[in-house]
């Protein structure tokens, strides 16, 4: 048999300023959404492929962290069965995958987005699939947030009437609407807690189907995007992290006002998000936004990095007996 060497790629994950929360018609949103991806938390994926002499995507062997997970490699050859047909598969392959995060699990940053977006990357060197816009399809066919991990930076997800091109299938890159420093923007991740958040993003986006303010959120979420465009053209301002914190907020109010409720913000996030707004009041130009889960990312331009290294010094993020599980410093990566 002819000796078969490892590949390697990676993909980065994403955080969303403007969230995706509620699906329709399968793996497409109920809204658009808006993030940018992220320097240093991605999924370094290793894989080697031999050609089958039949149609069929076989993982033979699937590995995080050097250890063999069959339970994730049952659910990722369910969904290559289910997304990878004929018509996208000339040849059936044995593949061997090994793969790494960067960030720690449950730690609020998007493993989905960055594990499924590097699955995808691999199928694209495997098959020669060069287009983007078929790839980031592709990887939110897997995760939503991952068709947002295709292109570096700036990307923006599902229709709007304020862009022509934007669509349900594929994430269309934004990065020459926005202004040089939102390509910089640092992203310091504060983990308050490493319990499994108790919900998976999927069943949290059934929440949305029957939601009481379904409707008001998608006022709200259309009404955003219009400000965000505008905000994102020139310098990070208050006006931004106001509207960054408004979203972040909503996406949790939902959460806690669906049936069944969930709570996922610890109080830790609660200390954490107020101290980040008495700062903004303080003039310094920063805010915050969470995902689904008890992290609380802090946003800020490197124009503030030095105010920052100082205020986390002082321990001013730490103090009163707080305890961070993690701080994991991270930015935005455009290029
Ligand atoms: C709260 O992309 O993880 O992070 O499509 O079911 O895989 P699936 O969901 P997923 O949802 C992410 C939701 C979010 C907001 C966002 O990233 O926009």
């Amino acid at each position: 048999m002819s000796v078969l060497n490892y590949k390697q790629l990676s993909a980065p994950s994403n955080i969303a300023v403007l969230k995706y929360w509620g699906k329709k018609d399968g793996q497409h949103p109920i809204n658009p959404s808006l993030s940018f991806t992220l320097k240093n938390s991605k999924t370094n994926l290793n894989y080697k492929f031999k050609k089958r002499d039949d149609r069929k995507i076989q993982i033979v062997e699937f590995k995080f962290d050097k250890c063999e997970n069959v339970s994730f490699k049952e659910k990722l050859e369910s969904k290559i069965q289910k997304i990878m047909t004929d018509s996208i598969v000339p040849f059936g392959v044995d593949l061997w995958i090994d793969t790494h995060n960067t960030f720690p699990h449950s730690a609020g940053i998007a493993s989905s987005a960055s594990s499924m977006a590097a699955i995808v990357k691999m199928f694209a060197e495997i098959y020669s699939i060069y287009n983007i816009n078929q790839l980031s399809s592709l990887a939110r066919e897997f995760s939503g947030s991952a068709c947002r991990s295709i292109s570096l930076g700036w990307n923006l997800w599902g229709e709007t009437l304020l862009h022509s091109d934007a669509n349900q299938d594929f994430a269309l890159n934004i990065n020459s609407r926005v202004h040089p420093d939102f390509h910089s923007l640092q992203d310091w991740v504060f983990v308050c807690s490493h319990k499994s958040k108790g919900v998976s993003s999927t069943d949290g986006h059934k929440l949305m189907d029957k939601h009481c303010y379904l409707e008001n959120r998608l006022t709200n979420v259309h009404n955003r995007l219009k400000v965000f465009f505008k905000l994102l053209e020139v310098k990070p301002s208050i006006d931004f992290f106001n509207i960054l914190e408004q979203e972040a907020l909503d996406l949790h109010a939902l959460m806690m006002t669906s049936n069944p409720s969930v709570m996922l913000i610890e109080p830790e996030s609660l200390i954490l998000m107020k101290k980040i707004t008495d700062l903004r009041s303080q003039g310094l130009n920063c805010g915050y936004t969470l995902d689904a889960g008890s992290s609380v990312h802090l946003l800020f331009p490197l124009s503030e990095l030095d105010q920052m290294n100082s205020l986390m010094h002082r321990k001013y993020f730490g103090h009163m007996g707080l305890d961070f599980v993690d701080v994991i410093y991270d930015e935005c990566i455009s290029c």
